[in-house]
């Protein structure tokens, strides 16, 4: 049985006292239940996190890392680097990054391999755009991605993997995927895992949906089969918005 996983994405906000004056808010307010929960923030807010968070079972989540453990890589972060501060899980492909910083399927899975390699659980996220869904493409395009993406990776290493499917079209801007779309997309997914690594296993992988989830809309789209938790962007802020998404 696949545990619900809530993940927070912070992108590029909070500083360190403003992720510390979210995680007392938060505790406040937050009770351990059988839901996963976990938020990504900025590099400096890590460690800030990560000590808040002691003793709560809140996981914390880098936003991006590099495929190496160390070199001449001038503003890169390498996941020994992260694990050793304590982090759990990174965030890898994200389309903003794939978008504005260059990231291709090649160096996702670089990324991705690296990550299970130093104990870090990533958060791989696949997903189209307008253009792609409105040429009716959108199956095969995330299906390459998902296929590239898990190339070179064993099974007992892919049930580690949580698939975050997040439309682009989706992402900041109030139009979320109907839970229809959404289910049908993460479902996909899974037939496509099956695929790869058998039933067994696809059973076994965390997907989430990601784009414009919000207390409003949770629920819905969480009852779906194939929709095991979200990767909140702007309603993981605020953390009464983030609570009632936990409580979905
Ligand atoms: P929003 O929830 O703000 O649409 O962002 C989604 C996202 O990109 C999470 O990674």
């Amino acid at each position: 049985m696949r545990k619900p996983f809530i993940a927070g994405n912070w992108k590029m906000y909070k500083t360190a006292a403003e992720a510390e004056a979210f995680a007392e808010e938060f505790k406040k307010i937050y009770a351990p239940s059988d839901v996963r929960v976990a938020i990504a923030a900025p590099y400096t807010q890590l460690w800030t996190l990560r000590k808040a968070f002691e003793g709560t079972g809140i996981g914390v989540a880098a936003q991006n890392m590099h495929w190496e453990d160390q070199g001449a890589f001038t503003g890169e972060i390498s996941a020994p680097m992260l694990k050793e501060i304590g982090v759990d899980y990174c965030i890898i492909g994200h389309s903003e990054r794939r978008e504005y910083f260059a990231e291709t399927d090649e160096t996702v899975n670089k990324k991705v391999r690296k990550a299970l390699s130093c104990g870090i659980l990533p958060i791989l996220c696949c997903g189209e755009s307008l253009k792609t869904r409105d040429a009716g493409q959108e199956k095969e395009f995330v299906g390459a991605q998902i296929r590239a993406d898990f190339a070179g990776i064993e099974a007992e290493d892919a049930k580690k993997v949580t698939v975050a499917y997040e439309p682009i079209w989706a992402i900041g801007t109030g139009r979320t995927a109907s839970p229809q779309q959404a289910q049908d997309m993460c479902a996909y997914i899974r037939e496509v895992l099956t695929e790869l690594y058998g039933e067994d296993v696809s059973e076994e992988i965390t997907i989430q949906y990601g784009g414009s989830v919000k207390p409003a809309n949770a629920t819905e789209l969480m009852s779906q089969d194939d929709i095991d938790g979200a990767l909140v962007g702007g309603a993981s802020l605020k953390p009464a918005d983030f609570l009632e998404i936990v409580h979905f």
